[in-house]
């Protein structure tokens, strides 16, 4: 099946069309109206395509399981292109293409009412695991700020991309400076034609008036703000060296190829923290880096053609492939955030920045790496910034940004790290490490019960007064506490499908012997196992299961 651009009108819209063959003669068949943007077109032709596949019953199941229980065994992790996982975010309510009613726009998603609650999930385990702690704090800085911000931190004048495009294949997209001359077409191998350099921060006009109004910017990274306000911040906080400040928001960069899904957009978010600390000071946590094993590839080996190889990141550090030790700190505390919950480490490898590859800021880089579908992609950056940034502001704003240290002596801090992680690159890693299918072939996303979007789906065994008066009853005590489903209708069979592709990690069965011994039962996703646990003591089970204090076949009687 192919794709066909038809003109009518002026308008240009997309058709999908296959071969057909009429005893010796092929023919071309129309098979479905695809739209009005290619993007949006070749989206709906998988569709199309992943619709038909499974009517033959042909999914591409690529077996894999580390689990030892019996039931489990019948559950295969999948792996899925970029692509079919945009399509299934589609068709479950995770993702959809931003205003796709009108064709969509190239970079712009909006998230569904699964997708949300997702994404509100990650941010939230992401800021209590990283700002809940002595030594960090949290602000939220505005989208838009005085454009003097983007001329001190270099933005303005560095933050550069160079367009090209393919000669070969017209593939248009951007590289880095250093890449001009070398880089080649990641379709086709072609050279590419350069076509300048650009800014990709979006300008937007301040104030109503146009001969008033005053250019600004969408910000591009979360980061500036946290240096714009730092005096501030670390007065009001009273904060002592070493320390770091997070944020978590919406940053904006007009890519010139926004593609691979989520993965390059247009408008995105940002977990990022910067970390501070007098010029020197030894990190005091690395014990938490021993025994800590990555994939690690440092510009050495990347320049001698060699493999990344595995080590430990405390090893790493003493053996000088990490600089800092705080470089190796925060690497492992990333690292552990994600396995923590439920990610696989041979998906993961650290790799650094070649020193002419690291943005104008940064003294050195590492970036934390995830294998996707489509190759190893930077997954998160931890640039080490030096006081580029505080120098670049206390010389344009003409303030000091120096404080004082524990010796009552003024310093001017260094970031020494800064962990910066994009949230919708989380949000892909986390399902593409949940997507499993059972035996039937039916989708299972395995995700952490921290991150499920909807916690627990409650079911009547069957539609009757009584049974429905105690569905709605444990229904208001937990839905005060997390999002919770009432799914009354189809069998029960199918409304366990139906909350397994959605991710939810248990439902709870209202059944026959509920009135009387009050008690129902609940049923574990991944296992499907069940356990029986009284009405009185659910809300505290079901607490416990989602923060993993206790063992699902332990927190009641197994059926
Ligand atoms: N403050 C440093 C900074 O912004 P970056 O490497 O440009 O560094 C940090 O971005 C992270 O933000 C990346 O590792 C990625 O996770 C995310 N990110 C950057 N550009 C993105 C885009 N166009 N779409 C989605 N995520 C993006």
């Amino acid at each position: 099946m192919y794709i066909v651009k038809q003109k009518v009108n002026g308008g240009e819209y997309y058709y999908l069309r296959k071969a057909v063959r009429n005893g010796k003669k092929v023919t071309s068949e129309c098979v479905a109206y695809l739209g009005k943007t290619l993007e949006g077109a070749e989206m709906k032709k998988k569709e199309i395509e992943e619709k038909l596949l499974k009517q033959e019953g042909k999914g591409n199941v690529m077996a894999e399981n580390q689990n030892n229980n019996n039931n489990e065994k019948t559950m295969v992790h999948k792996s899925l292109t970029i692509d079919e996982l945009a399509i299934f975010c589609k068709r479950k309510g995770f993702v959809y293409p931003s205003g796709e009613l009108y064709g969509g726009l190239g970079g712009f998603w909006d998230f569904g009412h699964l997708g949300v609650e997702l994404k509100k999930n990650l941010k939230e385990s992401w800021w209590k695991y990283h700002v809940y702690r002595d030594d960090l704090v949290g602000i939220d800085g505005s989208i838009i700020t005085n454009p003097k911000v983007w001329e001190a931190s270099g933005h303005v004048g560095s933050f550069v991309d160079v367009a090209v495009v393919c000669k070969k294949c017209k593939n248009k997209t951007k590289i880095d400076k250093h890449e001009v001359g070398k880089a080649k077409c990641d379709k086709c191998g072609g050279e590419f034609e350069n076509k300048g350099e650009f800014n990709p921060m979006f300008v937007t006009q301040v104030g109503p008036v146009k001969d008033d109004s005053v250019k600004a910017y969408l910000r591009p990274e979360t980061a500036q703000l946290i240096f714009a306000d730092f005096k501030l911040i670390q007065e009001n906080a009273r904060m002592q060296l070493p320390f770091g400040i997070a944020q978590v928001g919406k940053s904006f960069r007009n890519e010139i190829s926004p593609r691979e899904f989520l993965f390059r957009s247009r408008e995105f978010e940002q977990m990022e923290i910067e970390y501070f600390i007098e010029g020197g000071t030894s990190c005091p946590y690395m014990e938490e880096t021993k025994g800590v094993n990555i994939l690690v590839y440092d510009e050495h080996m990347q320049k001698a053609g060699k493999e990344a190889q595995f080590m430990d990141l405390h090893e790493a550090w003493k053996k000088g492939v990490i600089k800092t030790d705080w470089h190796a700190y925060w690497i492992t505390q990333e690292y552990n955030w994600f396995l923590n919950l439920g990610c696989r480490a041979e998906n993961f490898r650290i790799r650094q920045h070649c020193s002419d590859e690291k943005s104008h800021y940064a003294i050195d880089t590492w970036d934390l790496e995830y294998k996707f579908p489509m190759g190893w992609r930077e997954l998160q950056g931890f640039a080490n910034r030096g006081n580029f940034d505080l120098t670049q502001h206390q010389n344009y704003s003409k303030q000091s940004m120096e404080i004082m240290n524990k010796e009552q002596k003024k310093v001017l801090p260094h970031v020494v790290c800064e962990p910066s992680l994009g949230v919708e690159r989380a949000f892909l890693v986390f399902l593409f490490e949940a997507y499993s299918q059972n035996e039937k072939g039916e989708v299972v996303l395995k995700l952490n019960p921290k991150l499920a979007p909807i916690k627990a789906a409650v079911f009547p065994i069957v539609k009757s007064e009584e049974y429905e008066a105690i569905a709605e009853k444990i229904l208001k005590d937990l839905r005060k506490d997390w999002n919770i489903i009432y799914d009354k209708s189809g069998s029960i069979g199918r409304r366990y499908a139906r909350n397994d592709e959605a991710g939810t990690p248990y439902c709870i069965t209202i059944d026959d012997k509920s009135p009387s011994q009050k008690d129902i039962t609940i049923r574990d996703r991944d296992t499907r196992e069940q356990i029986r646990v009284k009405i009185i003591d659910l809300k505290e089970t079901i607490r416990k299961l989602i923060n993993g204090e206790i063992e699902f076949l332990h927190a009641g009687k197994r059926v």
